[in-house]
């Protein structure tokens, strides 16, 4: 079979390359990929973009694909999933109406609300003043977060009030442009974060491995937010007991919730969790689609094969599949990424020792890469993601390490100290 993968990150190289480690998958395609898609046998990058759905239906339809993938968030939420499934193909992503749980926070929050699922105390304002004096009242840390997409950045944890109110103006003046029609006030919470990611059929909803990302670009987790600067599944914090609270108390009450509106949510539910200190947890975001960095370690211990998930997912058979089954062992990742990253930094660096960090037995994920004569450039600001595999985290860890600096490119950035928390867990 043929699947078309939509997205250029990091995941989507993950996600190309499990799909090929599969018999049945004779050819992937990517749109648009970059360099290590481009690299991978029997894969092929696209010159299309991801909000060219026209584009992608009418490839589809004349390449006989049997599947398309969508990767990203932004075509999710503008109905690339609706338009696709209008020309009679199939895809593996939740439609616009599912999207929203992603692309209004105001919307999911209403809907958790809805569902009983637990979740930070909120409230969602459409202008500055009644937001700014809510603030005021609440007092500070407070959470202000602009309802739409803005590629990560549209939450502000604020220190203090005039913090808060600060962000509320810039917000409400249109610094995430649409995405700041309406802000949503949320009570601080502390506690270690997990990603619980999730496939579904609409009907049936399956928990993947636990992860735990890196936000931020600072070592001891300092500094900006950024989209993830490494990963590491399963995350121990999140025991069996925990995951399976988690089914009954998010999961199974999200997809119910969807339902009742009339959506038949099919591909990844994403919940981003906060762990509070006394081991109950609160769900601090619903995303609908697979996390990236999260993706490029959960993908290396899935043992069966992806497309035949993806494709329950999309015949709504979910349930008659047998248990997600996952190798031994256990997988971090660390992100190399361009210097200055989140803020501005520069493309067009060569880059050098992909193979030799492939010769030590990691796995390299591009994500903003591309091929440029016969070298592998950078092309974005989180550049690859090394992975590594092992029997526990120290060696897990150690492997990916020991990969990373075997590569090289002016003014790469990664952190030194991913997987701290769970480090000397044997
Ligand atoms: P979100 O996109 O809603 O997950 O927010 C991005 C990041 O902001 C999260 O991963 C947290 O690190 C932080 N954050 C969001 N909501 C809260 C909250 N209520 N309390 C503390 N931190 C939060
Ligand atoms: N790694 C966070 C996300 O994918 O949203």
């Amino acid at each position: 079979m043929k699947v078309v993968v939509v997205g250029n990150g990091g995941r989507e190289h993950a996600i190309a390359w499990k799909l090929l480690q599969s018999k049945q998958i004779e050819q992937v395609f990517c749109v648009p990929g970059n360099g290590g898609t481009a690299s991978m046998e029997n894969c092929q990058n696209l010159p299309l973009t991801v909000d060219d759905f026209e584009g992608i239906g009418q490839f589809a339809q004349n390449n006989d694909v049997t599947l398309v993938v969508v990767g990203p968030e932004v075509p999710l939420a503008k109905g690339i999933t609706d338009y696709l499934q209008s020309k009679n193909l199939m895809v593996f992503g939740p439609t616009k109406a599912g999207a929203q749980i992603e692309a209004s926070k105001a919307w999911a929050k209403a809907l958790m609300q809805e569902a009983g699922i637990p979740t930070a105390k909120a409230a969602v304002f459409t202008e500055a003043t009644a937001a700014k004096s809510y603030v005021k009242a609440q007092g500070a840390p407070i959470v202000v977060k602009a309802d739409g997409l803005a590629a990560g950045k549209g939450v502000i944890v604020a220190e203090t009030v005039a913090d808060a109110q600060a962000a509320i103006e810039a917000i409400f003046q249109g610094q995430f442009g649409d995405a700041g029609r309406f802000v949503v006030i949320e009570e601080y919470l502390t506690g270690q974060e997990v990603s619980v990611l999730a496939l579904s059929d609409g009907l049936t909803v399956r928990s993947l491995l636990p992860a735990q990302d890196h936000k931020r670009i600072g070592e001891g987790d300092t500094g900006d937010n950024t989209g993830g600067m490494g990963a590491y599944a399963p995350a121990p914090i999140a025991t069996p007991a925990l995951m399976e609270r988690v089914q009954k108390e998010v999961l199974e009450k999200a997809i119910a919730s969807l339902r009742k509106k009339g959506i038949d949510y099919r591909g990844v539910l994403y919940a981003g969790l906060m762990i509070t200190p006394e081991g109950d947890f609160k769900v601090l975001e619903f995303n609908c689609r697979f996390g990236d960095p999260e993706t490029q370690v959960i993908l290396p211990l899935l043992e069966t094969p992806l497309e035949e998930l993806m494709l329950a997912c999309v015949h709504q058979n979910l349930g008659k599949m047998p248990p997600i089954a996952w190798k031994n062992g256990v997988s971090a990742t660390v992100v190399a990424a361009a210097g200055g990253y989140p803020g501005e930094y520069e493309k067009g660096k060569v880059i050098t020792g992909i193979e030799q960090a492939q010769a030590l037995g990691v796995t390299v994920f591009h994500a903003g890469t591309k091929l440029y004569q016969q070298h592998v450039i950078t092309d974005g600001g989180r550049v690859l993601n090394v992975t590594g595999v092992g029997e526990n985290f120290d060696r897990a860890i150690a492997h990916a390490y020991a990969g990373i600096r075997c590569i090289h490119f002016p003014q790469m950035y990664y952190r030194r100290d991913i997987g701290h928390r769970v480090k000397g867990n044997g």
